[in-house]
């Protein structure tokens, strides 16, 4: 497991939902803006951020599958995302939500993506989509994610992908062999074999192109300032620990690079949909 904290994923939800792509958020809600109800599923769900930054997106009525293997997870998206309705209730496993003129039904599905992606992803969905997921998977994950999406000639949109490119500010003579560094330890495997990381938007892009569909992408990276610092702060501790594991970088100097204030940061991260032709 990659054990993502509720705490973590809490405090990230507002960048996440402020840096999506509009462009790409855009020609979503155009591509289903003649239909009354949608079906989706959310791979990685986490505690639900993304259908709560999606949500507005999509028709009135909307049926989420949820999926995850942390039922942790699953149990805390239950709760935030009856939080953040303006109504719900209890509906067999699942719930009936109501959030202004939206009816959403979500249900909940315990699956560890890499063992059997086809039973988790369910027989019928117009929409496949994750969020903050792709750079954890590997190449081959991926192409096996487009085969299963475009048999069921879902559309497929993901967000907020890590894309390599990273900036602390102020500058440090250690940014670079940190960058890279790190990089190396997103490579390690993270349950589906050696991630893809920083290339994992290009294996996006490649393998829906080869499935068939039309592929947009778009910059998501989060920017990161004055209003952010928690987030700055644990991305600054997150990348030290990170960089400790893989062990290359001299441990006073990687001390001094992760004791210093740090007032923004720029994360790079790509949107991508993709839709059958
Ligand atoms: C970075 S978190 C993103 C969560 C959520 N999408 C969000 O945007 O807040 C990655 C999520 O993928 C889930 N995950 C990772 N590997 C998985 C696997 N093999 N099967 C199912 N879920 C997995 C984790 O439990 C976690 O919830």
């Amino acid at each position: 497991m990659t054990g993502f904290s509720i705490a973590w994923l809490k405090l990230r939800e507002a960048a996440d939902h402020r840096s999506r792509n509009p462009q790409l958020a855009d020609a979503l809600s155009a591509r289903f803006a003649l239909r009354d109800e949608v079906t989706v599923t959310d791979i990685g769900c986490g505690t639900g951020s993304n259908l709560r930054g999606t949500a507005d997106l999509l028709p009135e009525v909307q049926a989420w599958r949820l999926v995850d293997y942390d039922e942790g997870l699953l149990e805390a998206a239950r709760t935030e995302l009856s939080a953040w309705a303006d109504s719900a209730r209890e509906d067999g496993g699942g719930l009936i939500l109501q959030r202004g003129r939206r009816k959403i039904t979500v249900s909940f599905r315990q699956a560890d993506l890499s063992a059997n992606l086809d039973e988790a992803l369910g027989s019928a969905s117009d929409l496949v989509t994750a969020a903050a997921f792709f750079d954890l998977a590997s190449e081959a994950f991926i192409r096996k994610v487009a085969q299963v999406v475009a048999a069921r000639r879902a559309v497929f949109y993901t967000v907020l992908t890590y894309n390599g490119i990273m900036r602390w500010q102020p500058h440090h003579p250690l940014d670079g062999a940190i960058t890279s560094t790190f990089h190396r330890h997103q490579l390690t495997d993270k349950g589906f074999g050696v991630a893809a990381g920083p290339i994992a938007p290009m294996h996006l892009s490649d393998q829906f192109q080869m499935a068939g569909y039309s592929v947009q992408d778009g910059d998501s990276s989060w920017q990161l300032g004055q209003h952010d610092q928690a987030l700055i702060d644990e991305l600054q501790a997150g990348h030290a620990a990170a960089v400790a594991e893989v062990g290359e970088v001299e441990e006073g100097a990687l001390k001094s690079w992760a004791l210093r204030k740090l007032s923004g940061i720029l994360i790079g991260h790509t949107d991508t949909l993709a839709m059958p032709l």
